[in-house]
């Protein structure tokens, strides 16, 4: 049986992710707004990403034997002042998870769970990735400035990035 304080802990960071996904999402339809189409397939993607995150602590919470608790998720911001902005404000949401995800495993190292050390270590991977991942991005905004043409290049490469799964509706369904 789960302790109850990484049981708790879990459910908190289920929200986290779910949230992370609400924000990129946010994002997403942000860009798609301002005609940034491919960066808001990455932001899409991401999106997804984040959900299979949650769903990763969902299931571990669940085959430990622990309650699932859904809470309610945060609004997140719904407009940037560029898409430098938007880019940076992931990159300080992901150092805000990386810290997060730290301090999870503290408490596993403290109270000596093991199976959720080695859950935690992919997660505390997964955001070396994360951060790197941000970082390039916001500097590769920084690159092109105001430059309408590269912006338009950077849009097209960041569009490349493949979804994991697409929705099959329109709106006329
Ligand atoms: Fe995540
Ligand atoms: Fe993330």
């Amino acid at each position: 049986m789960i302790d109850q304080r990484m049981a708790d802990s879990i459910n908190d960071q289920i929200n986290a992710e779910m949230f992370s996904a609400y924000l990129y999402q946010s994002m997403a339809a942000w860009f798609a707004d301002q005609n940034f189409n491919g960066m808001a397939t990455w932001m899409t993607a991401q999106a997804q990403e984040e959900m299979i995150h949650a769903m990763k602590f969902y299931n571990y919470l669940i085959e430990r034997g622990g309650t699932v608790l859904l809470k309610q998720i945060d609004s997140p911001p719904t407009e940037w002042a560029s898409p430098l902005a938007a880019f940076e404000a992931a990159l300080d949401h992901e150092r805000y998870i990386t810290e997060r995800i730290n301090k999870m495993m503290d408490l596993a190292i403290d109270i000596r769970d093991h199976a959720a050390k080695g859950l935690l270590q992919w997660y505390v991977d997964e955001q070396v990735e994360e951060e790197a991942n941000a970082t390039d991005n916001v500097e590769k905004l920084r690159m092109v400035g105001d430059a309408g043409n590269a912006k338009y290049m950077l849009d097209k490469e960041f569009g490349t990035r493949p979804v994991l799964f697409t929705i099959p509706v329109s709106a006329a369904d």
